[in-house]
């Protein structure tokens, strides 16, 4: 099976999933999105309101944000995959608690071996934190590359707490031109679809 249908069976079965509290409040569970085949994953903390009705990731206003600052280094869906840390909407966008968090993480897990990513960003504390390392603070270590496994991860601020702190956008811009640099280092042909 190739990538695509590898993410397919885990997408059928992942989609009526018990795993967790979070099953019986979500409208549709947020799976993930985009080419699995590019080697750029994304990942995000948990759906919000317009992610779990339609069962999209990032299709809101901060998933909008994300979208425009992506097409500035010329990504769209076509070139890398996204999803999230959990893929049910943790009521009333609260954090997702540590043990939704560790039900879910074996489909997360699935993915990242499916896809065999070059690159991973982790949008936000949620994802960094359970991604890069524990400790990490964005405000601090946001743009920073490590690698890990042969994988080059970089956490950013979250689309979210852009809308609510747009002072940081220039920031987030200046990652965004980073993880360009990266993409044209590790998977040019990214830049070729
Ligand atoms: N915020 C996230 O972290 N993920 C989404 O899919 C939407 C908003």
């Amino acid at each position: 099976m190739n990538h695509s249908e590898q993410m397919e069976a885990l997408r059928r079965e992942c989609g009526p999933c018990q795993r967790c509290a979070l099953a019986d409040t979500r409208t549709n569970l947020v799976f993930g999105d985009g080419n699995p085949d590019s080697g750029i994953m994304l990942i995000g903390e948990g759906p919000g309101e317009q992610e779990d009705l339609t069962g999209v990731p990032f299709v809101g206003r901060g998933g909008q944000l994300l979208d425009q600052m992506l097409d500035i280094i010329g990504l769209d869906r076509s070139k890398y995959y996204i999803c999230n840390i959990v893929k049910c909407r943790p009521p009333e966008n609260r954090d997702p608690a540590p043990e939704e968090v560790a039900a879910c993480l074996g489909y997360l897990r699935e993915q990242t071996r499916i896809l065999e990513p070059r690159i991973i960003v982790c949008l936000g504390r949620i994802s960094a934190t359970r991604i890069i390392d524990p400790g990490f603070k964005v405000t601090r270590e946001h743009g920073q590359w490590v690698e890990k496994g042969g994988i080059h991860m970089m956490g950013t601020f979250h689309p979210a707490a852009l809308l609510r702190n747009p002072g940081n956008k220039p920031a987030a811009l200046a990652d965004f031109l980073g993880l360009r640099e990266k993409i044209r280092q590790l998977c040019p042909e990214v830049y070729e679809l």
